[in-house]
């Protein structure tokens, strides 16, 4: 019955997908920066036609060709059509900079499952290519991912005070090594595995919801995508994120 009620509240935190997060703790890309679209040109933010915040904010993004993000699958729970890629705006009301595309097709890692939330990754084709903006290249050594590295989360999400909203924020998350996310019962039931995750973050700087699909990136190279945690910012509770190296060989398929 407890266990059930567990599952229950950690479903909402994954559906939560940038759009309604009440039942979750809000704080922001916690403990952030400003980082500005030439130091992350990469950085794409997908906007969704239905989305209850007025920007239309729903999920992060990275570009890893000129017409093709890679983004989280628990972000894909609308039709394709309601979906906006946009680069080069690191202030999401101002209109008047980076440029903007449809999704023509999503693709869904086939090993994506919301039991064990592994593989939380969806690539989608860009209507119209951003052309000439800064590809950022996949991580595919294993080891890349340890202890004591040092990698950057990025994302347009919830500040929770600590910055302005929608708008492009950066924080640095000590890697924390998978044994610390290992040792917390809860992330194991919900899925975490050292081969598939990255844990991140702690009590000053952690992704938030908004995030999910953006970059952690290491060395100039994308090490994992934002993809679930409990809160944000809690020091019992790092950000878990999809691990690119294992996925990288089924990713690199779809991109061409
Ligand atoms: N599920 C959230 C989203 O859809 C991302 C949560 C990341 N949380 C964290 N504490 N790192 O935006």
């Amino acid at each position: 019955m407890l266990k059930r009620a567990v599952v229950l509240a950690w479903v909402l935190v994954l559906v939560s997908a940038g759009s309604v997060s009440a039942a979750v703790d809000k704080r922001m890309i916690v403990g952030g920066t400003l980082a500005s679209v030439s130091e992350a040109p990469w950085a794409v933010v997908l906007t969704n036609s239905q989305s209850s915040r007025p920007t239309g904010r729903w999920c992060g993004a990275a570009l890893i060709a000129p017409d093709k993000v890679l983004t989280a699958a628990h972000c894909m729970t609308k039709p394709l059509s309601t979906y906006t890629a946009i680069q080069g705006r690191a202030d999401l009301n101002d209109t008047s900079t980076g440029r903007s595309s449809g999704i023509s097709k999503i693709w869904i890692h086939p090993g994506y499952n919301t039991s064990d939330n592994r593989n939380d990754f969806a690539i989608l084709t860009l209507a119209e290519p951003f052309r000439r903006v800064a590809v950022i290249a996949l991580e595919t050594n294993p080891k890349a991912d340890r202890k004591g590295a040092v990698p950057t989360v990025y994302g347009w999400g919830d500040t929770a005070g600590t910055g302005p909203d929608d708008t492009l924020q950066k924080v640095a998350v000590p890697d924390l090594g998978d044994d610390r996310c290992l040792a917390n019962k809860e992330y194991v039931a919900n899925g975490y595995a050292a081969a598939a995750n990255v844990c991140a973050g702690n009590g000053t700087g952690d992704a938030c919801q908004g995030d999910s699909g953006g970059p952690l990136v290491l060395n100039g190279r994308l090490l994992a995508t934002v993809s679930w945690g409990k809160g944000c910012a809690d020091p019992s509770y790092p950000g878990v994120y999809a691990e690119i190296a294992s996925a990288a060989a089924t990713l690199r398929q779809q991109v061409r």
